[in-house]
């Protein structure tokens, strides 16, 4: 990243040089954070932060589902709780299961509370408070029993390797990229290609029009394209060089 803060960055739909140098280091973030949920490139979403992530899942898959019912736990992460309480205020019904004294979901205490407007289940694969690991698989096995799209908060989970494919919650809808893993102001969501997430922003069209990519340092507020110097340029491709 550090080459990017510091020389900037042209924009990756772009067709210039600076802009296809963009697309490529970009498309190779992408691979590798895949890598890490040993799921597809092309299911990537990158956002500004976990928070972001958990906003877009939640709150864009349900305003694309036909049901009206979440199901979380009572002991998720502040920014999946108040995206669940957001809808609550427009309309939506929301269970937030209890835990035992160890903070673990009882997969039972979710398979009771799916009804069949569910439209997604949403738990946390580690809590950060207190370390509890939630035994993500077997809620994901039950959740794609009933037909209901998975979600795994993964910011808890810390990793250096790629996810064995087996080890991954079962069909999750989508997961995160562990916060240990990426700088400051970088998130990422992983999204089957058959869930429908609609966008938190408008206007970008950006990221498949799922959400808008974070502005770059070659466009301008205004919406005018800014003028990156030639010297600057030279500067930026060697830079992206480096990164890569
Ligand atoms: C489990 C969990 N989810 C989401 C978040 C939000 O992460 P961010 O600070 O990137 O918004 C955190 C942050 O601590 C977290 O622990």
């Amino acid at each position: 990243m550090r080459p990017f803060f510091e020389g900037g960055v042209g924009n990756p739909n772009a067709q210039h040089s600076l802009g296809l140098e963009a697309r490529s280091t970009l498309d190779g973030a992408r691979a590798k954070v895949a890598r890490l949920f040993a799921a597809t490139p092309g299911g990537v979403i990158f956002t500004a932060s976990a928070t972001e992530a958990n906003n877009l899942a939640v709150k864009g898959l349900a305003q694309r589902a036909a049901g009206r019912h979440i199901v979380t736990s009572a002991i998720e992460h502040i920014s999946l709780i108040d995206s669940c309480r957001d809808l609550e205020k427009r309309g939506w019904s929301v269970t937030y299961v209890g835990v035992d004294a160890d903070g673990r979901i009882d997969p039972e205490a979710v398979a009771n509370a799916i009804r069949d407007e569910t439209a997604l289940v949403s738990v946390m694969a580690a809590n950060n408070e207190i370390g509890t690991i939630q035994p993500v698989r077997e809620i994901g096995r039950i959740a794609r029993a009933r037909g209901v799209p998975f979600h795994v908060d993964a910011v808890g989970r810390r990793r250096t390797r790629p996810a064995p494919r087996r080890r991954l919650p079962h069909r999750p809808a989508h997961a995160l990229v562990e916060r240990s893993l990426r700088p400051p102001g970088a998130g990422a969501l992983w999204a089957r290609a058959s869930v429908k997430l609609a966008p938190l922003t408008v206007g970008g069209g950006r990221s498949a029009a799922i959400a808008p990519a974070p502005r770059t340092a070659g466009d301008r507020r205004d919406g005018r394209r800014g003028r990156p110097g030639a010297g600057r340029g030279r500067e930026r491709s060697g830079a992206a060089r480096r990164a890569a």
